[in-house]
């Protein structure tokens, strides 16, 4: 019976993505982190790490374009933006967004990311970065964690008070990686999107402002 509300829930929300143009229904899980935390307030130089098929990048792009007119004032503004998405899957071309097809743990990927934001620093990285799961929850958890620690030293990229969304698996190293999310950032957060499936051990963690 729980299954069956789950695989609705999934349907519903896949009907919802199409319906309104977004490449896959994880769409929904980011709206829901900006409807919260205000992610991509002055977002425009932006990187999205994992991210085919592109759903989080046709909402990056959405509030990029946005931001350009919404924050025109004395406080920090761009007229341009600059958004970024690396998979190692192939994703299909968005107008005005640069799509790098390579593995973002791998030190050629450092050099992609210097050259196109031209040695500036980001407003906001992205990770719904996930590994390819086994069906062990244990091992899933572990290697979810590793590429998260991975994904982490990219922060490196972000300006002071610059901000991060990150997926990780709940389970056994899951404090050591808050811990040291808290050393990066101002203030961290967790959330379980509404239509993240309940029976998955996914979490977001949001570090905002990073120190
Ligand atoms: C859940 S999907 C992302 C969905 C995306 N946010 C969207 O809205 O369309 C996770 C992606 O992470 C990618 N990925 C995982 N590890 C990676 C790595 N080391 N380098 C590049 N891509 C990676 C996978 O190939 C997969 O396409």
């Amino acid at each position: 019976m729980a299954k069956d509300a789950e695989e609705h829930k999934k349907d519903a929300a896949y009907k919802q993505a199409k319906r309104e143009g977004y490449r896959a229904r994880s769409a929904f899980k980011l709206l829901d982190i900006q409807h919260r935390y205000s992610i991509f307030k002055r977002a425009f130089y932006i990187l999205d790490l994992g991210s085919a098929p592109g759903s989080w990048l046709q909402i990056a792009k959405k509030y990029a374009e946005i931001n350009l007119t919404k924050y025109v004032d004395k406080y920090y503004h761009r007229d341009h933006y600059k958004i970024m998405g690396v998979d190692t899957k192939k994703l299909s071309s968005l107008e005005d967004i640069k799509i790098v097809k390579m593995d973002f743990t791998t030190p050629e990927f450092l050099i992609e990311v210097e050259k196109f934001f031209e040695g500036e620093k980001l407003d906001l990285i992205l990770s719904d970065a996930s590994i390819n799961k086994s069906g062990n929850k244990f091992s899933d958890q572990s290697r979810q964690t590793k590429l998260c620690f991975q994904i982490l030293k990219l922060t490196k990229f972000l300006k002071f008070k610059g901000n991060f969304v990150i997926k990780i698996f709940q389970g056994a190293d899951f404090d050591n990686f808050y811990t040291e999310m808290k050393q990066n950032f101002m203030v961290v957060k967790s959330l379980k999107p509404k239509s993240s499936n309940k029976k998955s051990n996914e979490i977001y963690l949001i570090g905002l402002k990073k120190k």
